[in-house]
C-alpha cells in the first residue's frame, strides 16, 4: 500500500487481545494501521472496547497478548515515550469541575511538564482555537457540555500531540458544539496530526476519514478507507 506524504503510520495494532476476568474478551485479535493527517473513527455499541482499545494506545493498560506500538514504540516497553507525545481525552470529562477553566489549564500544563515561560502564548491560542476566551475564569463545572469538552481538547492539546486520543467526545454536547468541535479536530489534521474519535453514532462515523468498527470485542471492518 502506498500511502499519501502527511499520512504517516502513526499506530500499529497487531492481534491485540484484552481480557477482563472470564467471558468473552474486551478487544479480540484486533489488528489495523491508524495513520496521521486523518480523523479515524472508532466506532461501536456500548461495550464494544472501544475505551479499552483508546487505553491500549496510552500505553496505561498493556495487551494479554498481541502488540500496540504507537509513533514507532511498543506501549510495553516504552510507555513514557508514547505519552510525552500524544494528546487523551477520556470519555467522562477529565476536569476538576471547582476549578476555573484557567486553573483546569495550569493543572494539566504542571502534569505535562508545559514550561511556565511558554503558558500565557499555549493558553492564548488554545484558548482562542476552542473559542473559550470569555469564559476563562469560569468554573469548569458551570461549563456547558460542549464547552467542557472544548476546555477537555485545549488540555489534550497543551503539548501539541501527534496523536489524539478523543474518547466520545460528541457525547452530552450539542449539535452546533459538536459540529464545532469537529471542525477544531478537522483543522487539527491538516497539519499532520492523527485523530481518533469514538463514538456509537453512525452520523459521526460517516464524516470520518477511516473508520475501524468494533463489536463485542471484534473488528468488524479493519479499514473502511474512502479515499
Ligand atoms: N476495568 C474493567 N474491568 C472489567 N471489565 C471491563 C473493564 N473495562 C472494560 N470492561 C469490559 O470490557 C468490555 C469493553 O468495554 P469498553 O469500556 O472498552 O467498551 P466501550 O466500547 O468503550 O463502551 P461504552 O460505549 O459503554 O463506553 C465491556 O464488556 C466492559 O464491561
Ligand atoms: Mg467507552
Amino acid at each position: 500500500m502506498t500511502l499519501a506524504p502527511d499520512k504517516t503510520e502513526l499506530v500499529r495494532l497487531s492481534g491485540v487481545t484484552k481480557r477482563f476476568g472470564g467471558g468473552l474478551p474486551a478487544l479480540d485479535a484486533v489488528s489495523g494501521p491508524i495513520l496521521g493527517g486523518e480523523i479515524t473513527g472508532l466506532v461501536g455499541p456500548d461495550g464494544a472496547g472501544k475505551t479499552t482499545l483508546i487505553r491500549l494506545m496510552t500505553g496505561l493498560m498493556l495487551p494479554d497478548s498481541g502488540t500496540v506500538e504507537v509513533l514507532g514504540f511498543d506501549t510495553a516497553k516504552n510507555p513514557a515515550a508514547i505519552q510525552a507525545s500524544i494528546g487523551y481525552m477520556p470519555q467522562r470529562f477529565g476536569l476538576y469541575e471547582d476549578l476555573s477553566v484557567e486553573e483546569n489549564l495550569n493543572l494539566y500544563a504542571d502534569l505535562r511538564g508545559l514550561p511556565k515561560d511558554e503558558r500565557a502564548a499555549t493558553f492564548d491560542e488554545l484558548l482562542t482555537f476552542t473559542d473559550l476566551k470569555r469564559f476563562t475564569g469560569r468554573l469548569a463545572g458551570k461549563l456547558s457540555g460542549g464547552m467542557k469538552q472544548k476546555l477537555g481538547l485545549a488540555c489534550a492539546l497543551l503539548k501539541k500531540p501527534r496523536l489524539l486520543l478523543l474518547d466520545e467526545p460528541g457525547v452530552g454536547v450539542d449539535p452546533i458544539s459538536r459540529r464545532e468541535l469537529w471542525k477544531m479536530v478537522e483543522n487539527l489534521t491538516r497539519e499532520g496530526i492523527g485523530v481518533v474519535w469514538s463514538t456509537a453514532y453512525l452520523d459521526e462515523a460517516e464524516a470520518c476519514d477511516a473508520v475501524l468498527l468494533l463489536n463485542q470485542g471484534k473488528l468488524l471492518f479493519p479499514a473502511n478507507r474512502r479515499k
